[in-house]
């Protein structure tokens, strides 16, 4: 197979998780180049339910290696709670290496996440709250403290004391917040640290020795291409880089590995927190999406805003990601909706646009054009083939791969791993 990017093609959720984990049988590698906690994975194995935010889907077979890039951004706390929690529910862990280039995140982050979103007011980002965007600003900043300083203890003692001294100084005196105590995080930290230690590695050098030895690896995005920093709807976006160029950077490998892209979308869109988004439902069949999608953040519990699919955002993926295919998720969602829409175009002051404007405030003066296509009602959660699919429901997705311009590698007809149809075998690199 190679080595294959899988990208979130809309706002995040698109249910990377379930296509990761089905690609991860073919995968011997799987690594997450970026974001960190924000991120929530669901995947369904048999009758089991797990909720992952850090650790890679990959982490449910045993027989494979996970690995954390260099570009994640890591709360001990909650890595070790994943962990220990899998451990409990008697999971055999696949092989797990996070790099001693990741930076952490520690608990004024998640303070400064806060106390600037309280700030912003009207104008927040509706954050996660976990401390992800003041991370990736220190790590910028070049005072971040990185997994390696973590092993090192009188390093990581000077650098601790230094951060939390000014951050201190930051929640106190600008946002009018408390501050966090210097004793009681760094005791905390030396647990981890002896608990993370023995996952540890170089990553870069794993990957590249892999990678030569011909070994088939799978990078997975987290987020989506529509919240990356810089081809996102800045400002509401992460503070990281979802899109295909961010595996790069974030796992340490250079573009001419990596064989294939997938682009992950939903059969229709949605999207969490704060932000312009054109095709949004704010009627009942919006709910009526949500509820049938049961679309909920998997990390904040926060409702998702639903909405019908778009081939501007589906173009502009497939141009800033250079993906080779779509893989299409959720689709059984639109079951029973008599006439669906995608939009094709956007029309702004009077004038058709079909590409994604970069713009906060023309966005949303946007206006959404659609075509109309009729609906099904049968129940696609049983078709494991293409022909197995209403006619209806072959049209739609025609429809949407020709305007997206990408053909379409899998199909999502259900939660479940084996509720999938596989169109083109994308790992036959
Ligand atoms: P942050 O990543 O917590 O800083 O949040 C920034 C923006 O990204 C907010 O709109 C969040 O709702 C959104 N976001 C972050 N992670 C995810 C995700 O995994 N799925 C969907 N939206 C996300």
């Amino acid at each position: 197979m190679g080595t294959v990017v899988l990208v979130g093609a809309q706002w995040g959720d698109e249910g990377k998780g379930k296509v990761t984990d089905f690609l991860a049988a073919r995968a011997d590698i799987v690594v997450r180049y970026q974001g960190g906690n924000n991120a929530g994975h669901t995947v369904v194995v048999g009758e089991e339910e797990f909720r992952l935010h850090l650790l890679p889907s990959g982490i449910l077979h045993p027989e494979k290696t996970c690995v954390i890039g260099n570009g994640v951004v890591v709360d001990p706390a909650v890595l070790v709670g994943e962990i220990e929690s899998l451990k409990r529910r008697g999971i055999k862990m696949a092989r797990l290496l996070i790099s001693e280039r990741a930076h952490l995140i520690f608990p004024y982050h998640r303070l400064l996440d806060g106390a600037e979103e309280k700030r912003k007011g009207n104008g927040r980002i509706g954050t996660t709250g976990r401390g992800i965007g003041p991370a990736y600003v220190d790590k910028m900043a070049r005072v971040g403290i990185r997994m390696s300083d973590l092993l090192e203890d009188a390093t990581f003692s000077r650098r601790l004391e230094e951060n939390v001294t000014f951050k201190n100084a930051l929640l106190e005196r600008v946002y009018d917040a408390e501050g966090v105590s210097l004793p009681e995080i760094f005791d905390a930290y030396r647990e981890y640290a002896a608990i993370l230690r023995e996952y540890v590695a170089d990553t870069g050098v794993f990957l590249h020795q892999a990678i030569t030895a011909g070994k088939n690896v799978l990078f997975e995005g987290a987020q989506g291409t529509l919240l990356d920093i810089d081809h996102g709807t800045y400002p509401f976006v992460t503070s990281s880089s979802p899109t295909a160029g961010g595996a790069c950077l974030g796992a340490g490998i250079g573009p001419r590995v990596i064989d294939r892209v997938l682009g992950i979308a939903k059969a229709y869109t949605t999207r969490v927190g704060g932000g312009p988004f054109p095709t949004e439902l704010k009627d009942e069949l919006g709910e009526k999406i949500r509820d049938q999608g049961r679309e909920f953040g998997t990390t904040t519990g926060r409702a998702r805003r639903c909405g019908w699919f778009d081939a501007v955002i589906a173009r502009y993926a497939a141009r800033v990601n250079g993906l080779d295919y779509l893989c299409v998720t959720k689709l059984d969602v639109l079951t029973g909706i008599p006439v669906l829409k995608i939009c094709r175009a956007y029309r702004y002051q009077g004038k058709e646009i079909t590409d994604f404007p970069a713009s906060t405030s023309v966005l949303e003066a946007c206006e959404p054009v659609y075509e109309e296509l009729p609906g099904w009602e049968e129940d696609i959660t049983g078709a494991r083939r293409l022909e197995d699919l209403p006619e209806n429901t072959r049209r739609y997705l025609e429809r949407l791969s020709s305007l997206a311009g990408l053909p379409v590698a899998l199909i999502g007809v259900g939660p479940r791993r084996e509720q999938t149809i596989v169109c083109h075998d994308a790992f036959a690199c």
